[in-house]
């Protein structure tokens, strides 16, 4: 990890507002972004540690625990909603094992909202493992977890 994050520094370090690439970069590399990333990154783009870490902290979209092998993403927005999203979601609770917002303990999923995947007509939709997944029912959400074997 560490190399790569000196090589990920390296590559930014003379670049303009070179933070935020530069976190893009070592989430893509890693999965997440580690607390121990952050004093080499402050000091190689010449920054304060709580000016990276409160970046990090502040977009969702970095993750600082590595993330769980699968991820199902289920949208909560109106049109969904309207479609019976939140009944899918009390089951993918249930049937997953996990709360929503939350990965469990062992790793093997998490499950997370998002607010509109831009499938409106077809939902409720999730994405799964980055895959969309649409007019998802109990049938659907049963196929994935048992391909999962959970
Ligand atoms: S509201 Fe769910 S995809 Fe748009």
């Amino acid at each position: 990890m560490t190399d790569e994050i000196v090589r990920l520094v390296a590559l930014h370090a003379d670049r303009r507002g070179a933070l935020l690439p530069l976190l893009h970069d070592v989430q893509a590399a890693l999965g997440y972004v580690p607390d121990e990333a952050v004093p080499a990154i402050a000091h190689g783009l010449n920054l304060s540690r709580a000016e990276v870490h409160g970046v990090v902290t502040f977009y969702h979209d970095f993750r600082r625990v590595p993330p769980a092998r699968h991820v199902v993403k289920l949208c909560r927005a109106e049109a969904c909603q309207a479609r019976g999203a939140a009944a899918i979601e009390n089951e993918a609770v249930r049937r997953l094992g996990v709360a929503m917002g939350q990965a469990r303990p062992d790793g093997e999923v998490a499950l997370e909202p998002v607010y509109c995947l831009g499938l409106c007509a077809t939902g409720p939709n999730a994405m799964v493992d980055g895959r969309p997944v649409s007019r998802l029912d109990s049938a659907r959400l049963e196929a994935i977890a048992a391909g999962w074997a959970l």
